[in-house]
Parts: structure tokens; sequence; C-alpha cells
């Protein structure tokens, strides 16, 4: 089938087979693999990516019901010219990682959250990542993570 998408700001399109998942299709076709896979059961979030401004987990979703979608990565969320995003430097700053599989997806979907809720408690920042795991850190330092990026604003 053929697909059209614009990923991190640039028109795609491509054959792709039906069953091909979008997480395949973003790492396989496109090459863009900071998106991990970290299960096969939908479960750690290490796919996550946004799909028109709502965090998604990449493996649940063929890449053709992505038709028409605009997706951004964790290589499209920087701003050109080597700056970090807000989130990204938060996660650096606080040490919000450790071996870093995990923190491609708990990016995405923090600057999501952050976009839906600008000013989040500890709490609602841990509902928030609920559905990324994260086996390194014990979580505490992706949260101050969080929390640094909403005093610095997501947009700065
Ligand atoms: Fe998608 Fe684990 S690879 S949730
Ligand atoms: Fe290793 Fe999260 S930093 S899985």
């Amino acid at each position: 089938m053929r697909l059209s998408v614009t990923v991190n700001g640039a028109s795609v399109e491509r054959d792709v087979e039906p069953r091909t998942l979008l997480v395949d299709f973003i790492r396989d076709e496109l090459g863009l693999t900071g998106t991990n896979i970290g299960c096969d059961t939908s479960q750690c979030g290490a796919c996550t990516i946004q799909l028109d401004g709502a965090a998604v987990k990449s493996c649940t979703l063929l890449a053709v019901q992505a038709e028409g979608s605009s997706i951004t990565t964790i290589e499209g969320l920087a701003p050109a010219g080597g700056e970090l995003h807000p989130v990204q430097r938060a996660f650096h700053e606080e040490h919000g990682l450790q071996c870093g599989f995990c923190t491609p997806g708990m990016v995405m979907t923090a600057v999501a959250l952050l976009e839906q809720n600008p000013d989040p408690t500890d709490a609602e920042i841990r509902s928030g990542l609920d559905g990324n795991l994260c086996r390194c850190t014990g979580y505490e330092n992706i949260v101050r993570a969080v929390r640094r990026a909403a005093e610095a604003g997501v947009t700065a």
C-alpha cells in the first residue's frame, strides 16, 4: 500500500506492506533508530512517538494507520542547530537516564504530557509516565527532569 506521512517536518511517501508496524517503518524504512523496541507486549513505551501531537506507542499501530498524519520522532524534537529540546536538556541536567534505552520514549511522552499540563504535580508526572518503563533509574531523576523541564517551560 502507498503511505504518505509527514515525518519530522518532511513529506515521506513509501510503499509498505499492510502488516508493517509503524515502529518498524520508522526504524527500518526511514532509519530513525532513536525510536526503540523494548518489548513485544506494548508495555515498555520505548517506541513512543508523537502522532498528530499525541504520544503513542508506535508498536501498537500499523504504518498504514498513520496515513496522512504528522509524526515526530526523537530525532525531530530538537530545534535545528544542535540545541537540545528543553525536555532533553532537563534529562541531561537531572541525570534522568542511565543506559538510555527508555529515554527517547520517556522524552516523547514527557513532551506530550507537558504540552497538555505545563505545571504538573509529581503525582501527575508519575501518572503521565506510567506507560513507560525504565529498568535502570528508579524513576526519581526522571520525575525531577520532567519537573525541571516544566519549570523551564517546554517551549523555551
Ligand atoms: Fe512498544 Fe514496548 S516496544 S511498548
Ligand atoms: Fe536504562 Fe531507562 S535508563 S532503561
